[in-house]
């Protein structure tokens, strides 16, 4: 089977608030963009088309050499979808893997490339959660308390059969945070497999420090 990984980068890191695009901040001297890169091809995975920002195309085109870059777009399902065309034919299935986690890829690569080869339409690497969760109403009170043990919280990379992904895609108006929630949209099982704390999303300022505190562990 011949995989290839789209790694969405185009966003501007409003919650993270710093001028630069998030996927060229650095951890560690290299930038998220090119961690995450890395880790997709450490795990084997050799055609990579990175979404970028269309003011720093260019600049990613630098630091990440060996992948093809395109302009992303103004969703993150935008970015992808771009993506989706420049992915070579002969191409079986894809993963779909955030810039801003630069971490933790490779072990969690090979799970969801096992999953796809032993025949799954669509797999998501997912993480219990720690705290208790609860519903709030629009003025913050407490409309109930959510059974933690049926929750996860997901990660990238997640796989898809390419003509899966492509389908989703081709659905542009929902507003959604992750490539399975197109999938599961259309009906199509959604497997999960085991994810990888250190796999987490550099969102914040607080997920800086802790990327930038494993790296100088050498625990990335
Ligand atoms: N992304 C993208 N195109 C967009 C929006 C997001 O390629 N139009 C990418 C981001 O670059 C990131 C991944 O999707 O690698 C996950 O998104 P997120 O962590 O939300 O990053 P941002 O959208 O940049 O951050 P924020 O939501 O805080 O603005
Ligand atoms: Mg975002």
């Amino acid at each position: 089977m011949r995989i290839a990984a789209i790694v969405p980068a185009a966003g501007r890191g409003e919650r993270l608030g710093h001028p630069v695009p998030k996927a060229l901040l650095q951890v560690g001297g290299l930038s998220l963009v090119e961690h995450a890169v890395a880790g997709l091809m450490r795990a084997g995975i050799e055609t990579v088309v990175v979404a970028a920002p269309a003011d720093v195309v260019d600049e990613v085109r630098r630091l990440v050499p060996r992948a093809t870059v395109v302009t992303g777009g103004a969703q993150r399902s935008d970015s992808v979808r771009l993506s989706l065309d420049a992915i070579p034919a002969d191409v079986d299935a894809i993963l779909v893997h955030d810039a801003a986690r630069p971490f933790g890829s490779e072990d969690v690569v090979r799970r969801v490339v096992d999953a796809l080869e032993n025949g799954a339409a669509a797999v998501i690497p997912v993480v219990p959660l720690a705290d208790t969760v609860k519903r709030v109403d629009g003025n913050g009170r407490v409309v109930e308390t959510i059974d933690r043990s049926t929750l996860r919280a997901v990660q990238t990379p997640q796989g898809f059969r390419r003509d899966v992904l492509v389908a989703a895609h081709r659905t542009t108006d929902v507003a959604v945070t992750d490539d399975a929630a197109l999938v599961e949209a259309m009906g199509v099982d959604v497997q999960t497999v085991e994810g990888d704390a250190h796999a987490f999303k550099v969102t914040t300022a607080w997920d800086f420090a802790v990327a930038e505190a494993l790296w100088e562990r050498g625990n990335q």
